[in-house]
C-alpha cells in the first residue's frame, strides 16, 4: 500500500463508504501522480481481497455486425454504410462457442449489434446447444429486446446478460441515442435483474459532452444497480460516425473509474477491456492492477473480426482465437496473477442465490 500520506480525504472518504459525488469527481479529475496512485492502490488491494489474484477470462464470440441503431459514436450504426456486414449462422456461432470452452475459457460471451435478424428461438436454440456440450457459463450482449426474449434466453440456460447504460445522464444519453429512450434502457436492466440474470453494465467515457460529475453519477448508478460486471472503455471515435472528430477518451480517466468502481462494488467483476487495450498497449495491464479482474478473449473466427468495427484500431483483428488466448496467459502472467477456472460467477450473485 501507499503511505498514509497520499490518501487525500477524498479517497479517506471514499474508503470509509462515506462520500459525495464532488468526491469522486474531484478523484476522476487529472492532478497528482501520487493521488492517483493511493486510488490505484487501494482498488488493487480491495481487489485482491474481494475477489483474490485470478483473473476471469470470457471468450468473446461477435456473431452478427448488422445493427438497427443509429448511435453516434458506433461504427456498427446502420447508417455507416461503408462497412461489409456479416452475419455467423447458428452452427458457426455454436462451433465459435465451443471453440471457446475448449481453449479453456469458462465463460462464452455471445454478442452482436442489435440484429431482428435472430429470432429470440434461433438464439435460444445456440444458448441450448452450448450449455449442452459444454461447462461453460453464456452470457448474451444483444442490446435491447422485449421482456419474452430475455425470458426466453434465460429459460434457454442463459446465465448473465451485458447491456452498459453508456450514460446515465438523461439528456446525454438522447443525443447519443437517436430513437432510443433511457427509460427503455432502465426497464431493460430491470427485466434483466428480475430474472435473475448476472448483469453487467458499463460506461463510455470520454463521450463529448460527458462531465467529471456525469461520470461520478455513472459510479452511483452502477453501484445502485448494482451491476456484477462492469465494463468501462474509453470513446475511440469512428470516422463513419458523426463523432468522426470528436475528442477520445483518455485512458487516465477510464483507469480512475476502474478503480472507483472497484471500491464502490467491491464484489463485482470489473473488466480489463478490449479498448483500453486498442487506446493503449498496456491499457489492458493498467486495468488489471487498479481493480480489474476480467479479461475478454476474442474467439471470433478470424475472417470476421475486422468487421465488428465498433471502433477503429481495434486488437487482435489479425488474430486467430488461439493467439490471443497464449498473448492474454502471457500479460496475466507478467503481473503475478494466475487464471480463473469455472464459470467465474459474480460474487455478488452467489452471495444472492444462498437463500
Ligand atoms: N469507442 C469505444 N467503445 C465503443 N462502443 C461503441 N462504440 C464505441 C466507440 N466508438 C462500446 C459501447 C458498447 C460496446 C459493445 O462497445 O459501450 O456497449
Ligand atoms: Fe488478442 Fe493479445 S489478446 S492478440
Amino acid at each position: 500500500m501507499s503511505p498514509p500520506s497520499a490518501v487525500s480525504p477524498a479517497l479517506q472518504r471514499v474508503l470509509a463508504g462515506d462520500y459525495g459525488v464532488d468526491d469522486l469527481a474531484g478523484l476522476l479529475a487529472d492532478g497528482d501522480p501520487e493521488r492517483d496512485a493511493a486510488l490505484f492502490a487501494a482498488a488493487n488491494q480491495v481487489r485482491a481481497e474481494h475477489v483474490g489474484d485470478s483473473v476471469h477470462l470470457r471468450g468473446l464470440v461477435e456473431f452478427s455486425n448488422h445493427c438497427g441503431r443509429t448511435c453516434q459514436y458506433c461504427g456498427l450504426r446502420a447508417a455507416n454504410k461503408a462497412l461489409q456486414r456479416y452475419r455467423m449462422q447458428p452452427d458457426e456461432i455454436v462451433e465459435a462457442g465451443l471453440r471457446a470452452a475448449a481453449l479453456g475459457y469458462g465463460t462464452v460471451v455471445l454478442q452482436s449489434g442489435e440484429d431482428a435478424w435472430y429470432r429470440a428461438e434461433v438464439i435460444a436454440g445456440i444458448v441450448q446447444r452450448i450449455k449442452a456440450q459444454a461447462d461453460v457459463a453464456v452470457t448474451l450482449c444483444l442490446g435491447e429486446r422485449p421482456r419474452e426474449d430475455y425470458a426466453l434466453w434465460r429459460e434457454a440456460g442463459a446465465d448473465r446478460y451485458l447491456l452498459r447504460i453508456e450514460t446515465s445522464n438523461r439528456e446525454l444519453y438522447a443525443q447519443l441515442h437517436p430513437g432510443m429512450s433511457f427509460d427503455h434502457r432502465l426497464a431493460c436492466l430491470g427485466a434483466l435483474r428480475e430474472l435473475d440474470y448476472q448483469v453487467g453494465s458499463g460506461v463510455l467515457v470520454g463521450l463529448p459532452g460527458q462531465t467529471l460529475e456525469m461520470l461520478a453519477r455513472d459510479l452511483l448508478f452502477l453501484r445502485d444497480l448494482p451491476a456484477d460486471m462492469v465494463g468501462l472503455g474509453p470513446f475511440i471515435p469512428h470516422p463513419g460516425t458523426p463523432l468522426a472528430q470528436a475528442e477520445a477518451g483518455r485512458v487516465p480517466t477510464v483507469l480512475r473509474m476502474v478503480a472507483l468502481t472497484r471500491l464502490l462494488l467491491p464484489d463485482s467483476h470489473v473488466v480489463a477491456t478490449t479498448a483500453l487495450g486498442s487506446a493503449d498497449p498496456l491499457g489492458r495491464e493498467k486495468a488489471l492492477q487498479a481493480g480489474a479482474n476480467v479479461m475478454m478473449p476474442n474467439v471470433t473466427p478470424r475472417a470476421f473480426r475486422a468487421l465488428y468495427e465498433i471502433y477503429p484500431d481495434k486488437i487482435c483483428t489479425d488474430e486467430e482465437p488461439e493467439h490471443c488466448r497464449g498473448c492474454m496467459a502471457a500479460r496475466i502472467a507478467s503481473l503475478g496473477r494466475t487464471i480463473a477456472t469455472g464459470h467465474g460467477d459474480a460474487p455478488r450473485w452467489l452471495h444472492s442465490q444462498r437463500h
